[in-house]
């Protein structure tokens, strides 16, 4: 089944393509009406003409799968870019199991999609179990807007099974159980194949919806290990480029598919036709970039890790993470993220944030270009002080968002304003 949300369209003449392939020629083709253009050209319509009243009641009635009525319902370049994401995180099950719908919509932001998503997966008197480190918007949305429509939500350290366990047992109303890994910004590592395992024994009505922004479907790809939807926020790697707030959500589940559409048209969260041309764009070089990304994030956590100032670095691809052998199973490669702590706290932190080279003062990460910010407060200022801590979100700690500029010229911006603190 094929409709103008793009579900279940994972290209056949792809599926034995490696993924850089996929990322450049998966899609390029669906939803458009005809192929003159190169590149898929953007839709940048509101609406949608019919020929007669008909083909209108045909495509409202669904009757008409390929026709589009209203862009909130669905747009030729949204469909593109979807089609290219099923491809992307489904074609190794969809290769396993041919009879399985791998379906992608896409969204305004990454929270318009994690939202959503909730929203489809948990009703009234529901609970939604989270890892217990999060993007802090995640965390706002779960304890002020979700809890205010009757829907609890738990904490639970993810990366320990036998407290995942404990809470699928203790709460039975759970549906759905929402992780990030690698998290930000602790770059904590979640077993997803275990945790679904448990999920299956213990309470199949529970969905697992993993977090992927940071690893992109190149470094992991969560449904293989048995989650049930995958989320993105595209404004990171996935564009590449800090032009777009975009989101993603992919699931091989033909409801979960269905109660999402459902939400996103009624919510509106769902992108514009130019913001996802770009989003699509920045695809086509996901491979390169992150191959990029992951050997500097390497090679600035080995400088930091042995460097007389820094305390503690963050990152799973260094041996003495605690995550590491796992991250080495699940992914193919360690990402561009770290975070690390100075010795001398948030004094030597600020010191290095305000005057150090090359490293742009911000938010957002994932961009080619590298940003440095300050958790506490920044991007987690909303996380009440004491749990930011209990979290191990300390006031000292910085991140940083390794770009794909000469590594050389990382390492001496480092190293120069290390000197200074
Ligand atoms: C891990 C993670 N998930 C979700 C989001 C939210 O994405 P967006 O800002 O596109 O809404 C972010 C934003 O930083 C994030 O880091």
């Amino acid at each position: 089944m094929e409709d103008s949300r793009g579900s279940d369209f994972v290209e056949k003449f792809y599926l034995n393509c490696g993924f850089a392939t996929r990322c450049l020629h998966a899609g390029e083709h669906v939803g458009q009406p005809q192929s003159a253009t190169h590149t898929g050209a953007i839709y940048q319509t509101s609406t949608f003409v019919f020929k007669d009243v008909q083909e209108g009641a045909d495509v409202f009635a669904g009757r008409n799968k390929a026709g589009y009525s209203y862009t909130r319902m669905g747009n030729p370049t949204v469909k593109l870019l979807e089609a290219k994401v099923n491809s992307l995180e489904g074609a190794e099950i969809k290769k396993r199991n041919p009879e399985i719908c791998v379906s992608t919509q896409a969204f305004s932001s990454g929270m318009g999609a994690i939202s959503t998503v909730l929203m489809a997966l948990a009703s009234q008197g529901d609970t939604i179990i989270f890892g217990n480190v999060l993007y802090a918007a995640t965390e706002h949305l779960a304890n002020n807007v979700l809890n205010r429509f009757g829907i609890h939500s738990v904490g639970v350290d993810t990366t320990d099974l036998k407290a995942v366990e404990a809470a699928l047992h203790q709460y039975p109303k759970a549906r759905a159980l929402f992780v990030e890994t690698p998290t930000n910004p602790l770059l904590a590592v979640s077993d997803i194949a275990s945790i679904s395992r448990l999920i299956k024994a213990i309470n199949p009505k529970i969905a697992l919806v993993v977090d992927n922004t940071f690893a992109t479907p190149y470094l992991q790809r969560p449904l293989e290990f048995g989650a049930d939807v995958v989320v993105h926020s595209t404004t990171k790697y996935i564009c590449g480029h800090g032009t777009v707030v975009g989101g993603l959500a992919t699931t091989a589940n033909d409801a979960i598919k269905d109660s999402i559409y459902t939400v996103l048209k009624d919510v509106g969260a769902n992108p514009s036709p130019f913001d996802t041309w770009l989003v699509n764009l920045g695809l086509k070089t996901l491979p390169m970039r992150m191959d990029k990304h992951c050997s500097n994030a390497m090679q600035v956590a080995r400088f930091l890790e042995n460097h007389s100032k820094v305390a503690k670095v963050y990152y799973p691809g260094l041996e003495s993470s605690p995550y590491h052998q796992l991250a080495k199973k699940q992914m193919k490669d360690f990402g561009g993220m770290i975070s690390c702590e100075l010795k001398g706290g948030l004094d030597s932190g600020k010191k290095m944030m305000d005057n150090i080279h090359l490293f742009t003062l911000a938010v957002s990460l994932g961009s080619v270009d590298s940003l440095i910010q300050h958790p506490a407060s920044m991007t987690h200022a909303s996380v009440p002080k004491e749990k930011r801590e209990k979290s191990g979100i300390s006031d000292g700690l910085v991140r940083l968002s390794i770009g794909v500029e000469d590594p050389q010229d990382l390492l001496a911006a480092l190293e120069e304003v290390l000197k200074k603190v």
